[in-house]
């Protein structure tokens, strides 16, 4: 039998996977990110959660075929550097020989929504489809783009900064420089910004449950919407909005037949997913959105760890 590691770098959290040819994950280790411990802390966690899941007993060493890297941030993936992450506070950081080096094994770099696009195309909720498109809604937001049968990488392999296009030319300024990025409106950072300013304001009962300076998390904002509560749920719709407004465009440009998303504020996809899908279905061009499905991801918070193992196997095959 042969494997591949995978290792999916986001914002919140370091997944290292063994992955078989078939894309299962056979054993995993999880490690948080926590950025503000600086570049340093964070690649040494990122080394140990590799070499964890290679301690996996019954394999072989020479089994493993190399590291598929699937990061957060604009890449280039001939260098293998991470480029531009601000969710990790990186920048060039040639993260791709670094674990060359440490783990003598061929490294491969692609962007973190990419890889889980090239997942849920080859094994999850796009199988069988020739154009489709990935969005996560996580730290960050992030797309991976199939198009006519392949994934779009683009010059350096960066396509589909989906939570960088700006959807208010004056709006706040963005980590990126840019200004009123979707990023700043719908994802697990924004969600949680806006709870914050809004219990400032008191306008919540679950302020009774923290304690002074504490806020609360996407994830618990998450959950309590799914409990019903009526400020996690405005919240949730809202970001639902914006991210159909963000879909409308992807839909003008690619045609796609499918858009699937995923990430972890998606746990509250039975609040959010409908909303996104009324938004973009009122503002595309009249033709274009009635053709779309919007779904769900299916293959969990493995995918990202998926499609980059996934894709050392196809190029394998292929060459
Ligand atoms: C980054 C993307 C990434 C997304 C999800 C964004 O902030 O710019 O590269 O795919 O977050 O992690
Ligand atoms: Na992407
Ligand atoms: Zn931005």
């Amino acid at each position: 039998n042969e494997y591949a590691i995978g290792l999916d770098l986001g914002g919140t959290k370091i997944l290292a996977g063994l992955v078989d040819s078939e894309g299962r994950v056979v054993s995993q280790k999880q490690l948080p990110t926590s950025s503000e411990d600086g570049e340093k802390a964070v690649i040494s966690r990122v080394l140990a959660a590799i070499e964890a899941v290679m301690l996996e007993v019954s394999v072989d060493r020479n089994q493993i075929r190399g590291v598929g890297i699937a990061s957060a941030g604009v890449i280039d993936s001939a260098k293998k550097e991470v480029i531009f992450a601000s969710n990790l506070g990186w920048r060039d950081v040639p993260i791709g020989n670094l674990i060359q080096e440490r783990f003598d094994l061929p490294a491969s770099l692609m962007n973190d929504a990419n890889a889980s696009a090239v997942a849920e195309w080859m094994w999850g909720a796009g199988k069988g489809t020739q154009n489709m498109i990935y969005v996560t809604v996580s730290t960050g937001v992030g797309a991976g783009i199939i198009c006519n049968g392949r994934l779009l990488l683009g010059h350096d392999g960066s396509a589909g900064e989906f939570g960088h296009i700006s959807i208010d030319w004056n709006g706040p300024i963005c980590s990126c420089g840019n200004r009123g990025c979707l990023e700043n409106y719908a994802s697990g950072t924004a969600i949680e910004n806006v709870a914050r300013a809004r219990m400032v304001s008191k306008e919540s009962s679950l302020s009774g449950s923290l304690s002074e300076g504490e806020s609360l998390t996407a994830k618990q904002i998450g959950e309590a919407a799914l409990q019903g509560d009526p400020f996690s749920i405005d919240i949730l719709k809202q970001a639902g909005f914006y991210l159909g407004i963000g879909a409308t465009s992807l839909i003008h440009l690619f045609n796609p037949e499918m858009i699937v998303f995923g990430g972890g504020v998606m746990n509250a996809a039975p609040v959010i997913l409908e909303e996104i899908e009324k938004s973009l279905k009122e503002r595309c061009i009249p033709g274009l959105a009635s053709q779309v499905r919007v779904e769900l991801n299916q293959l969990g918070i493995e995918s990202g760890v998926m499609g980059a193992a996934g894709l050392l196997f196809s190029e394998e095959r292929k060459g």
